[in-house]
């Protein structure tokens, strides 16, 4: 892993890299897919609870987990990530702090998640309010009230939420909306409560049973992950002991992959997943015409040949669309046969690819939560803006299957979430580059007619 000034360089000079991408060839081969980002990161939270040294395996190099590193080392753990073995080890033996900086929490909201280790492990925790983002308010009500219902005292104070206990009972916690990070954030602080605690309407996506499964792994009780019901019976502090675990696959970063695939008309197989925790996603690809082929328990075969259907859909909490993947579909739904309508539940302002779509000739309609989707013939190649992580690769799917050349800039949303994007994609034939120039867009965009960029 990069030092801290490292990291700053990096994230500063990423702000000028860009995608250079000259569209129109059919991806073919095969591809191998990372460990989940958004799993990785809670379980590096729920390490903080076991004293002593924890490893975990199939960690993927992306810039969130770097921050994340650099805020649990802020709370006393020691950190070593091993490049070539894709793990992490954690040695939380000594948390000398309970502070999560707005430093840090800033930079990547999901660092929140510490606020339920802390309370479970040390009684206390100061944790910056990470805000809203680009994509929404995104608040964390839920997760401050099923802290307090475990009996956390909770006070909000300079932008910090400062929680402090004697001692956390077991309770029923009942969320209004199935929250991920509100569900994982309660179930860490339950680990080590008195007693029984319940989460109705709990969150069923596949990083919530990984997140169960490594805790359970560790010593805790954890019952009915993967349903709407979780009941977490707290253990004592001497139960829980340092684990190894491997995270599971990245479902979406997966997704993302079988959209390329399928967006340049290519022929591919993805590899290391869970073709299960793609359920929904796949069968929507199915109805719009896509091949997709089972080859064993953990490989897909995706192809396309003709042009795709227009479906309607509405981003729901997991088994439902994942919001995640919805810029994905919008792509394809771009120049498929007919009209799409997308829905998006989950999300205020998580439309942000449409008016970079339609500067590539796109035609959608964006009515507050719904988008229009009328399909034209073809995309076509410009320099577009990545506004964040899904918006920004959904564009490089679209760059790869228009005509001509595109620019895709502001890499450091991508990178957050996509590992070694632009290498995977050139191993499936992809032409695309990463580029670092500081000269202004105007002299660059110049310089994508230029062939030697590819
Ligand atoms: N919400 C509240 N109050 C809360 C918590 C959530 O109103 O206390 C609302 C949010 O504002 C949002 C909705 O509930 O509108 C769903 O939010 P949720 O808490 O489920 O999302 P999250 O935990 O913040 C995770 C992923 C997101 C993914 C969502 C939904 C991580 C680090 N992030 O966010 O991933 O979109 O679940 O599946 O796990 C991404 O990877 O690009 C990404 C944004």
């Amino acid at each position: 892993m990069y030092s801290k000034d490292m990291i700053k360089f990096l994230s500063e000079a990423k702000l000028v890299e860009r995608y250079i991408i000259k569209g129109g060839t059919p991806l073919k081969g095969e591809v191998s897919i990372g460990g989940a980002k958004n799993s990785v990161l809670k379980l590096m939270a729920a390490a903080l609870l076991a004293k002593g040294e924890s490893k975990i395996y199939n960690v993927p190099e992306l810039t969130d987990v770097e921050i994340m590193l650099s805020v649990i080392e802020q709370l006393g753990t020691k950190t070593k990530y091993d490049r070539k073995e894709k793990s992490i080890t954690i040695d939380a033996t000594n948390i000398t702090s309970v502070t999560a900086t707005y430093e840090l929490v800033s930079k990547m909201r999901a660092s929140f998640i510490v606020l339920g280790a802390l309370v479970s492990r040390c009684k206390e925790a100061r944790v910056a309010l990470p805000g809203g983002c680009a994509i929404g308010e995104r608040r964390v009500d839920f997760h401050i009230k099923g802290l307090e219902a475990l009996g956390a005292k909770i006070k909000i104070e300079n932008g910090y939420v400062y929680a402090k206990t004697n001692k956390l009972v077991g309770s029923d916690v009942y969320l209004d909306i199935p929250s991920v990070g509100a569900t994982e954030n309660i179930m860490l602080a339950s680990v080590l409560a008195e007693g029984s605690t319940r989460i109705q309407n709990a969150a069923q996506e596949p990083e919530i049973v990984d997140l169960a499964n490594f805790l359970n792994t560790m010593g805790a009780d954890i019952s009915g992950a993967g349903t709407s019901e979780l009941v977490i019976n707290g253990v004592k502090q001497e139960q829980l002991h340092p684990i190894e675990y491997t995270t599971i696959p990245d479902r979406i970063e997966a997704g993302t992959y079988m959209t390329a695939i399928i967006a340049t008309k290519g022929k591919g197989i993805i590899k290391n997943i869970y073709p299960a925790h793609l359920t929904f996603f796949t069968n929507k690809l199915l109805k719009m015409g896509a091949n997709i082929k089972l080859l064993d328990p953990t490989s897909m075969e995706v192809s396309c040949k003709n042009r795709l259907n227009s479906i309607n859909f509405v981003t729901q909490p997991y088994p439902g669309f994942p919001t995640d993947l919805q810029s994905m579909a919008m792509t394809l739904l771009s120049t498929a046969n007919g009209v799409g309508i997308i829905t998006e539940s989950l999300y205020e302002n998580r439309f942000m690819q449409v008016p970079e779509l339609n500067r590539m000739g796109a035609d959608i309609h964006q009515d507050r939560n719904h988008a229009i989707i009328k399909g034209v013939k073809k995309l076509s190649g410009t320099t577009l803006t990545a506004s964040d992580l899904r918006a920004g690769a959904s564009l490089v799917v679209a760059a790869l299957m228009a005509e001509g050349t595109s620019v895709v800039e502001k890499l450091h949303h991508i990178d957050r979430g996509y590992e070694n994007f632009e290498y995977k994609l050139r191993l499936l034939g992809g032409k695309i580059e990463r580029c670092r120039d500081d000269s202004p867009a105007g002299s660059l965009t110049e310089g994508v007619h230029n062939e030697s960029y590819i």
